[in-house]
């Protein structure tokens, strides 16, 4: 709780905190839940701390969509926000022109190849030439680099600048749907409510720009299964982008295939910070 007081205004503290306790004890009384259920519940959120799952917690019970939408709900005209998630690796490497985000491995011939591109712009369409882009994403099959041994560490996240005239463009693979992971407490709620546990395929973004607020975002593409059903409910209409396939022999050779390969566009709006603030 300390740091919970060092972080949040006292003051609305004091007022959200009895609001969240009366809300918690109106449940309680209503469903008469025993002493038994209730040390139940306190074990469950003990584990929970002790296995880091808090932020998965949060995504599941889709109480992070609720204050990402409620952070950003004044925002029109930029990219739309999406939530972190509990996968994002501090100080990915940097990766040059041809930006490239994976390296190869064994298993890397079970997906496709996609080439994601855009401009990255101001509100009022300017192109931002300083904007760094963080990209994390799953492979094509068996999920992130921190669970599938057959990949290097890193892979499938990198960071990169855009062009001056803010474009982008970068190699990945297309992702798939993927299950939250499920071998800790925060699993077991799920089997126990019979919630799945799987999320459609997505790219993850962080944009920053002098300037600007610093985006957090994901894509993700039209027909996945769970679009409409995404465990964590991060999914926005705004956020959906089409995946072009290609396969002209002389395409392929411009860019040294030998598979067809997929593009993808995404320009990213950012919203300027205001005068006032940044003063
Ligand atoms: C993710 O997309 O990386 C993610 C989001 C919420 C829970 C688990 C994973
Ligand atoms: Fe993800």
């Amino acid at each position: 709780m300390a740091d919970v007081a060092k972080k949040v205004d006292n003051e609305r503290l004091g007022w959200i905190l009895p609001e969240a306790l009366r809300a918690i004890h109106e449940v309680i009384e209503r469903h008469g839940v025993t002493e038994e259920e209730w040390m139940a519940v306190l074990g469950f959120l003990t584990e929970v701390g002790k296995q880091d799952e808090f932020v998965l917690l949060s995504d599941v019970t889709k109480t992070s969509v609720l204050v990402d939408a409620i952070s950003h709900e004044d925002e029109t005209g930029v990219t739309p926000s999406d939530v972190e998630g509990p996968l994002y690796r501090e100080d990915p490497p940097w990766r040059e022109k041809p930006v490239k985000i994976y390296e190869e491995y064994q298993g890397v011939e079970n997906g496709d190849v996609l080439f994601v591109h855009g401009r990255v712009a101001s509100a009022d369409r300017t192109p931002i030439s300083g904007a760094v882009l963080d990209i994390w994403q799953t492979g094509p099959d068996g999920g992130y680099d921190i669970w599938d041994e057959r990949q290097p560490d890193y892979n499938f996240r990198g960071r990169f600048g855009v062009d001056k005239d803010g474009s982008y463009e970068f190699q990945t693979m297309v992702p798939k749907p993927y299950t939250v992971p499920t071998g800790g407490p925060v699993g077991r709620i799920l089997q126990a409510t019979g919630q799945h546990p799987w999320r459609p395929a997505h790219i993850h973004f962080k944009v920053e720009a002098e300037g600007h607020e610093p985006l957090i975002t994901q894509v993700f593409f039209p027909e996945d299964p769970y679009l409409d059903n995404d465990t964590i409910g991060a999914v926005k209409p705004g956020l959906v982008r089409a995946l072009t396939r290609h396969e002209d022999e002389e395409e392929l050779a411009r860019r040294g295939l030998d598979a067809p390969f997929y593009t993808c566009e995404f320009d990213i709006t950012l919203k300027p910070v205001m005068a006032a603030a940044r003063a």
